[in-house]
């Protein structure tokens, strides 16, 4: 990272030379900055890996551009990316490395951290997670009463759960032929009634657990676990319903039902994971970052190995193009800009995420982590209050659904947001009957017209159409307002690697010049120490006196309703 004497980046020069450029540029509309120069999108477009990025429709120049490239070269970015991905310890309120980037590293490169090659550790760990897949794919992993596995369900939260859960969903059809069938579920709430669904529906017999939790202390997804090995228990065991063998030990069930992914072996254990059930990781791999690894493990079992690796190849692609690539070719390093222009200078702290392609349903979930758990933050590295905005609120879904939903705000609202659309190009050339894939391939182009007339309209507004005659107020458009389009050239597992990789570097290009620590998370603590002491209370053992009128009216309106049951 920059030094830690490194000036605030509003105290950089470059920062008060954007200030007066922005006070310059705000009254230009977006259209005009198109009508001006015709060129802009082939200035502002940049392609590596599968995926383009044209930020020609940010509300900038290339004035504006080089200005954000001066404050990146001041705030110290490239020394930055050098440490990042060479394993210094960038996560400096942990003292630790951030080093998702060497779990994609392929097996023949060598990085030493502090002394010790990590790249031999982490394919070490790839190569146990692959042992654990090709077992169940054979179908050779047996229950506790000798029957292969149908089910399997993550019990994770947050980094442990969103990772995966969005790319399986993404890379659904990447699942290989002629494996035993198995389906992957996803149970992360702690109020257990994604759990409770499973329960009902599936066999114990067939049904084993994935715990996934960094920590290994998360409550959310200890609880599912202790639900989960409940009723394992209850119907395997020889009172159980699923008693046919009487021999069937709590030992033998929890060994057979449970897989435990944890950067804690000893926590995992004390649970009662068996040792070679266990997948572990590091310290150095932040949660939200962890995908890449064995938290990864459903991924792999919905793709297979050979398609997990080209997601990690993917990454990989993007973290060369990212260490490599001068300042102002770099994809990661130029969407972080947009977003420092946005938020710092245009005062737009309202960021959506819109998908053309149901494949990505989950993918604004986890930018929602990625981005506001990294960057949500108020205190720099040296620990004094920032006296500038960070990460913007982001959020997001379906672009196709949203239309339906809240882009009436994006439109006429009062709030300036900026928007991320994201689509593949190309898409069902791989369904084999040709009258669906005719429809199919109609359904995409009707897609990719929506997405780029929705850019468009919030460009030029009323201008978008070529009728020019008066228009009510209510029904005017005012447009201006900016956007960046992410195309895939095709939703691949590669392609997908180095979107998500483009996403974590710039969060880290970004936090890097708002001089912030994005590898920790110590806002969500205190909410948790909370909860424990608000379920004591809850439970009877704790002093409710001692609360605010409004818990106080809500605990009483709680076991009021117990009461009644
Ligand atoms: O509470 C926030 C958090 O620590 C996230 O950073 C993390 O991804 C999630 O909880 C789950 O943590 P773990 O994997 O340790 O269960």
């Amino acid at each position: 990272m920059a030094s830690a004497s490194r000036a605030t980046p509003d105290k950089l020069p470059a920062w008060q030379t954007l200030k007066q450029h922005a006070e310059e540029l705000k009254s230009v509309h977006l259209k005009t900055l198109f009508g001006s120069d015709r060129s802009r999108w082939s200035n502002f477009t940049r392609q590596v890996a599968g995926l383009t990025l044209d930020l020609s429709k940010q509300r900038w120049d290339d004035d504006t551009l080089e200005h954000l490239l001066a404050l990146a070269h001041d705030a110290g970015v490239p020394g930055a990316i050098d440490a990042l991905l060479s394993g210094k310890r960038v996560n400096t309120s942990e003292n630790r490395p951030a080093l998702h980037t060497a779990l994609r590293l392929p097996a023949d490169a060598i990085l030493n951290v502090e002394g010790e090659d990590v790249v031999a550790g982490v394919h070490e760990s790839l190569a146990q997670m692959e042992r654990l897949v090709c077992r169940l794919h054979a179908g050779q992993w047996r229950g506790a009463t000798g029957k292969p596995i149908r089910h399997v369900v993550n019990l994770g939260v947050g980094g442990s759960d969103l990772g995966p859960l969005m790319v399986t969903h993404a890379l659904a059809d990447c699942r290989p032929r002629d494996i035993h069938p198995i389906e992957v579920h996803f149970a992360s709430t702690m109020d257990g009634s994604q759990l409770a669904d499973y329960l009902s529906r599936f066999n114990p017999e067939t049904t084993i657990f994935v715990l996934s939790s960094k920590s290994f202390t998360t409550i959310d997804t200890l609880s599912n676990a202790n639900t989960a090995r409940d009723w394992l228990l209850g119907r395997l065991t020889h009172h159980g319903d699923f008693a046919s063998t009487s021999d069937v030990s709590a030992e033998l069930i929890v060994r057979q039902h449970f897989i435990g992914v944890s950067a804690s072996p000893e926590k995992m254990s004390e649970w009662g994971i068996a040792a070679d059930h266990q997948l572990k990781f590091w310290e150095w791999v932040g949660g939200r970052y962890s995908l890449w690894g064995t938290i990864g493990l459903p991924i792999a079992l919905v793709i297979g190995m050979a398609n997990f690796r080209e997601l990690l190849a993917g990454a990989h692609a993007m973290d060369s193009h990212f260490r490599e690539a001068p300042l102002e070719d770099n994809l990661p390093v130029l969407l972080a800009l947009a977003g420092i222009w946005n938020v710092n200078f245009l005062d737009i702290r309202a960021h959506s995420i819109l998908p053309y392609d149901g494949r990505l349903e989950y993918f604004a979930a986890y930018l929602e982590q990625l981005e506001m758990e990294s960057n949500g933050k108020s205190v720099t590295r040296q620990g004094q209050a920032v006296s500038y905005s960070t990460c913007p609120v982001l959020w997001g879904q379906l672009g196709p659904n949203a239309q339906h939903a809240f882009y009436q705000l994006l439109h006429q609202g009062t709030q300036p947001v900026v928007c991320d659309f994201i689509a593949p190009l190309k898409r069902y050339d791989e369904v084999a009957d040709p009258d669906t894939r005719r429809h199919l391939k109609a359904q995409h182009r009707l897609a990719l017209a929506n997405c780029f007339a929705q850019s468009r309209v919030l460009m030029l507004g009323d201008d978008a159409l070529d009728d020019d005659g008066p228009r009510p107020e209510h029904k005017r458009y005012r447009g201006n307002q900016p956007s960046t389009t992410v195309l895939l050239d095709k939703l691949t597992p590669h392609s997908l690697g180095a979107l998500i990789a483009l996403y974590e570097h710039k969060v880290f290009v970004q936090a890097v010049i708002w001089d912030i620590n994005p590898f920790d998370q110590w806002g969500v603590e205190l909410g948790k120490q909370i909860a424990t002491d608000t379920q004591a209370i809850i439970e009877g053992e704790g002093d409710i006196a001692r609360m605010d009128a409004s818990s106080r009216g809500l605990i009483e309106a709680f076991w009021a309703a117990e009461q009644d049951e």
